[in-house]
């Protein structure tokens, strides 16, 4: 259970993280946040290319961030954007490798949005477990 302090907290990083967005193309700027077993948060935005095929979500951005810093447990996650938009696919599978049913928090600029959790967005995933 994850305390609204330390939730609060969460939305915000993402909101703030999203203000550096690189995103000239779509102009749909997305800001994320992960919070670790052990209390730590790291955050991502979604970066561009002018080679568009080449863009990386904000979501992953984070979980990569997380994962370049020694640490490989996610406990919950907030994205921030215009519209309280929901995570891509790729980013849910992502996600999956280094989080069970973790609360996901999708809020818009204001940080008004909605709960959901990661396997309610990604139901009867593929993960780690099936690779023994
Ligand atoms: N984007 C994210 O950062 N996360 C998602 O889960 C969905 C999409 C970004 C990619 C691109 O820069 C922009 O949003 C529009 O697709």
């Amino acid at each position: 259970m994850i305390s609204s302090d330390l939730r609060d907290k969460l939305i915000q990083s993402a909101c703030e993280a999203r203000q550096n967005a690189y995103a000239p193309y779509s102009h749909y700027r997305v800001g994320a946040a992960v919070l670790t077993e052990d209390g730590r948060l790291y955050t991502g935005v979604n970066v561009e290319s002018a080679s568009y095929g080449l863009t990386v979500c904000a979501e992953r951005n984070a979980v990569y961030k997380m994962v370049s810093e020694g640490i490989g447990r996610i406990t919950a996650v907030a994205v921030c954007t215009e519209n309280a938009g929901s995570p891509c696919g790729a980013c849910r599978q992502v996600l999956a490798e280094f989080a069970g049913d973790v609360p996901v928090w999708l809020v818009d600029d204001k940080g008004n949005g909605r709960e959901t959790t990661l396997y309610t967005l990604l139901p009867d995933h593929f993960g780690p477990e099936h690779l023994t």
